[in-house]
């Protein structure tokens, strides 16, 4: 089934991939840290690394040390007004992204914190449209608050405090890059399950045995009445 809304802007239709006879964008993600070694091994895995096989997906990594200053390629200092804890400075965040900005002017820049605007679904489709996101992973306890000029999306994964913004970075890209046509095995899987139209949950799902140590598969999922079976799954789709 033909997803709806691929468009790909004028930019990137030649990098775009034709599917039901819609052109889709690769989706390219350049993440800005300190941690590579925490994020790339899950990219590298299951979907994401079939996204990239596929062409669907391209995951970069910019060394945020390389861009530190001094001697020590120091990229924190501590805040003006005293407190606790050392803060990203400017200048390095400030020179890395500008590094990618000057290859691809119109990629998009994220900031995980957890004072932003809270990841859902529907954030997760409308970013799916889109072509190049920067996503900066910050780290310690903060960054200079000059950083926000260059950032286009401040997303916060809850009301919780992480460590840094690399399991926000994998969290934001596994919900977008899974649903780029062709990531997913059946082309409507991503349409079909959990919070897909908004707060649906997904229905109940078994596979074999039809018996496990009692616990038995509904009959009507055995029946092979299908008006019957989307029914009752329609009925046991709980409402988030
Ligand atoms: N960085 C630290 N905590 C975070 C959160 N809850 N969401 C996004 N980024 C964060």
């Amino acid at each position: 089934m033909c997803p709806k809304g691929g468009r790909a802007s004028a930019r990137n239709r030649s990098q775009g991939r034709f599917f039901c006879g819609i052109i889709y964008l690769m989706i390219k993600f350049t993440i800005i840290t300190l941690f590579r070694e925490a994020i790339e091994p899950y990219l590298q895995s299951s979907m994401m690394e079939k996204a990239v096989r596929k062409g669907l997906a391209e995951f970069d990594f910019v060394n945020l040390r390389e861009f530190g200053l001094g001697p020590h390629r120091s990229v924190d200092d501590t805040p003006y007004g005293g407190g606790d804890g050392m803060l990203l400075r400017c200048e390095p965040v400030f020179n890395a992204i500008e590094s990618v900005k000057a290859k691809d002017p119109s990629a998009k820049v994220i900031i995980p914190t957890p004072v932003g605007e809270t990841w859902n679904q529907s954030l997760a489709r409308e970013f799916a449209k889109d072509a190049h996101y920067i996503i900066l992973c910050p780290h310690y306890e903060g960054y200079d608050e000059r950083i926000l000029s260059l950032v286009d999306y401040k997303i916060s994964l809850g009301k919780y405090v992480l460590t840094g913004g690399e399991l926000p970075a994998l969290i934001i890209i596994d919900s977008v890059v899974r649903l780029i046509p062709g990531v997913l095995g059946g082309e409507t899987s991503a349409e079909i399950e959990s919070f897909s139209d908004g707060d649906n949950l997904e229905y109940p799902q078994y596979t074999r045995p039809e018996d496990f140590r009692g616990m038995k598969v509904p009959e009507v999922l055995l029946s092979g009445n299908h008006g019957e079976i989307a029914k009752w799954r329609e009925e046991h789709s709980g409402k988030a």
